[in-house]
């Protein structure tokens, strides 16, 4: 009976109240701003076990991985766990055609077989404070941007010292709600982190871009790594005699799985969000500036693919850079979409006319914020035009890569020229030069190149009455009658920088008087029209814009939280440790269709296709499917969950968080949002916005039962 009735009391509230689902929030102010909601949506833990610096907490277990990722540590002995797609760089740093672990996974059978990656560190967060008085102590109203800029760098490098002196921290300070608030992390960051597990592609990147962005998904996409430090348990550069890292805290991983209507939160570093745009602001981004580059970036994925058909060599040699080109194009197909949908322009409008009535009508507030919109709209026109040409020059003139490795070589150019080099010098620029040959010619494909800079070089002229195309290139076209294709092969015929055997020798036998063949490539020529059109009609503008519209944009900010004192704002993402909470939750994504919260193993046999890449099932994963051989990982009704949806509120940067259940243990790695959902970084809408997470059982699972690496679940901390 009393189950019966707390039932329909949570349904009556899940009819009834719509959470506030959106917001990635500061951990320091979850008490204060999110505790009672968070509990109220059935949270069983408090504020205080997620953010302490008082006792250790569930952030002592959060890592930031390499640059853009997130990680978190989940047993007593610094294992981690993140996303395929994060570790995808080390995973192919270690593989050869010998060892191909990209294609067949890495299982480290014992710590010995951890491997070692240079260059790759993971950083936790020590701890956290709002440092805003003093970051604005001695800033005036009267200032320029000028002074109040150089008056705040000022302030931060004292604190930034102050926090690390004594210690092995390091400490960074960052602006929040455009410069209205400051506040300081100190970190400490390990540098000696192994690989340790790696499913095969055809699970870690199951459905590659074709589902990339998408549900239903059943990519398996994780892989494991350990920090190690030395005898004191401090971070430590890579040694033999290092241990691994013993945690204040790791996460204990729960195997109760998901359903509809739990309460979740996600715990990680979400990169970048722009929710207070004025309409302008997403006007331009959306009808202006991603619709070149979605078609720009359309064209150069098909030529990718008519040559990665015919050649296994350039399917490999182009994988990474095609996934890096396909990820933001659909990410941006998706963006416009739900922009068009939600009418995000036109609500925007809506708010900014009742802004501006509510200004008015106090002069106090008049003088204030008056005058604020219109100078949006001012600046956001002259903003577009520079915004599209920059889009141009880098979707289309920068995408041709024999361009940017062209340009690479100016600086040897100039340092042949300059009277006084020493040979030391050049000898050590030489050899720079020659590695950073071999690392681009391994993944070039030089019939592909040229093939992008015709289609490229007619896209950009072809819209030269909307933008402005670089005065070099002008010339340079008028000698081929405007035929692109003529133009391409005589500048790939002549130019040594797409020719791995002219540019070897040249390099080898280099002299300073070489600087004269630099300079009269014909892709060195284009190169630097493209550049210094950049540098002298582009960047500085941008950049006086840039200052206006921070300007603008921190004024904004306190005028809308005047104009809505009762709206609960969060700060935009900016790369640093955030909590964002929802339910698990299914949705309509178009007229009758309806999305389930969870995909099954059935649907990877369902998508199973031995002639496409993406859908290639693993033999030994059918095995264990025609077997329903799942153990204890499998779902209470039997089957196997690969993925589950929520409405956190997440971006890029999110990817390996873990997703977090009502005790706060691990139920799911964040690997991405639904299409439908992927305006949430300038608009978010809890009907539409859901995040994808991997089941942690399924993670298990391919570890223990498909690679029969079970040590490594032994070492975690598993509630049943
Ligand atoms: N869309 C996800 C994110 O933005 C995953 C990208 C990696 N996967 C891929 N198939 N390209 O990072
Ligand atoms: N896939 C993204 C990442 O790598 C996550 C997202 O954009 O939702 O961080």
């Amino acid at each position: 009976m009393k189950r019966f009735s707390l039932l329909i009391v949570a349904l009556f509230l899940s009819f009834c109240f719509s959470f506030a689902l959106e917001g990635m929030w500061l951990p320091i102010l979850l008490e204060q701003l999110n505790e009672p909601e968070m509990k109220s949506m059935g949270m069983r833990i408090s504020a205080e076990d997620i953010y302490s610096i008082n006792k250790s907490s569930l952030k002592d277990a959060i890592l930031l991985f390499g640059r853009g990722c997130t990680a978190e540590i989940i047993s007593d002995e610094g294992l981690i766990l993140t996303n395929h797609h994060c570790g995808y760089g080390q995973i192919q740093r270690h593989s050869s055609l010998e060892n191909d672990y990209l294609t067949n996974g890495f299982w480290a059978m014992d710590r010995s077989q951890e491997l070692p990656n240079p260059g790759l560190s993971v950083t936790l967060l020590i701890r956290m404070e709002d440092v805003t008085k003093r970051v604005l102590q001695g800033v005036e109203s009267g200032m320029t941007e000028q002074q109040r800029e150089q008056k705040i760098k000022a302030n931060i490098a004292v604190l930034e010292k102050e926090a690390t002196s004594g210690n092995k921290y390091g400490a960074r300070v960052r602006p929040f709600y455009y410069g209205n608030e400051y506040y300081l992390f100190v970190t400490q960051t390990f540098n000696d982190v192994r690989l340790v597990g790696a499913p095969p592609s055809n699970i870690g990147k199951f459905g590659g871009d074709t589902d990339n962005w998408m549900w239903p998904r059943h990519t398996g996409d994780f892989s494991l790594f350990r920090i190690y430090v030395n005898k004191d348990n401090e971070p430590a550069e890579y040694s033999a005699d290092n241990v691994p890292y013993k945690p204040k805290h790791h996460l204990p991983v729960s195997l109760k799985g998901a359903e509809k209507g739990d309460f979740t939160f996600v715990f990680g570093y979400p990169g970048t969000t722009q929710e207070y745009l004025p309409s302008f602001a997403v006007e331009m981004i959306t009808a202006h500036e991603n619709p070149p580059a979605i078609r720009l970036r359309g064209k150069r994925l098909s030529i990718f693919d008519s040559y990665m058909q015919q050649s296994d060599l350039v399917r490999i040699q182009y994988s990474a850079k095609h996934a890096g080109v396909a990820n933001f194009w659909k990410k941006m197909i998706g963006e416009n979409r739900g922009i068009k949908r939600l009418d995000a322009v036109e609500k925007k409008q809506a708010l900014e006319a009742e802004f501006i009535k509510w200004a008015a009508a106090d002069p106090e507030r008049n003088k204030l914020y008056g005058r604020l919109i219109p100078e949006f709209e001012k600046l956001y026109g002259e903003f577009t035009a520079l915004n599209v040409d920059e889009t141009y020059l880098i979707e289309a003139g920068l995408s041709i890569e024999v361009m940017r490795f062209a340009y690479s070589f100016g600086q040897l150019a100039a340092l042949s020229q300059k009277k006084d080099a020493s040979p030391e010098e050049l000898e050590k620029l030489l050899a720079r030069q020659q590695s950073a040959m071999e690392g681009h010619f391994k993944n070039y494909h030089k019939p592909l190149d040229q093939k992008v800079f015709a289609e490229m070089m007619s896209d950009w002229f072809g819209h030269g009455d909307a933008v402005n195309i670089p005065a070099g290139l002008q010339t340079a076209l008028a000698k081929y009658d405007g035929n692109y294709e003529a133009w391409a092969e005589d500048v790939f015929k002549k130019s040594i920088f797409a020719d791995e055997a002219r540019l070897t020798l040249f390099l080898n036998k280099y002299k300073k008087s070489g600087y004269k063949t630099i300079l009269k490539d014909p892709a060195f020529i284009l190169a630097s029209a493209i550049y210094s059109h950049y540098f002298d009609k582009i960047q500085k503008d941008i950049e006086k814009l840039t200052v206006r519209r921070d300007s603008l944009q921190r004024v904004y900010m306190t005028g809308l939280m005047a104009f809505q004192p009762d709206r609960r704002f969060y700060p935009d993402a900016n790369s640093t440790l955030r909590v964002s909470y929802g339910q698990v939750d299914d949705y309509f994504p178009r007229d009758a269709v309806h999305y389930r919260h969870y995909t099954t193993l059935e649907g990877i046999m369902e998508k199973e296709d031995p002639d496409i890449y993406d859908y290639v099932v693993e033999p030994r994963l059918k095995e264990l499917y025609q077997a329903k051989d799942y153990g204890r990982y499998a779902a209470a009704d039997g089957t196997m969950r690969i993925a589950f949806i929520a409405s956190n509120h997440t971006t890029g940067g999110n990817s390996g968080s873990p997703v977090l259940n009502a005790d706060g243990h691990l139920i799911g790695v964040n690997f991405d949002r639904n299409w439908e959902g992927t305006m949430s970084d300038l608009m978010y809408d809890p009907d539409q916005c859901r995040n994808i997470s991997l089941d942690i059982r399924y993670c298990l699972f391919v570890i223990d039962k498909m690679a029969g690496a079970g040590h490594l679940v032994k070492e975690m901390t598993i509630i049943e």
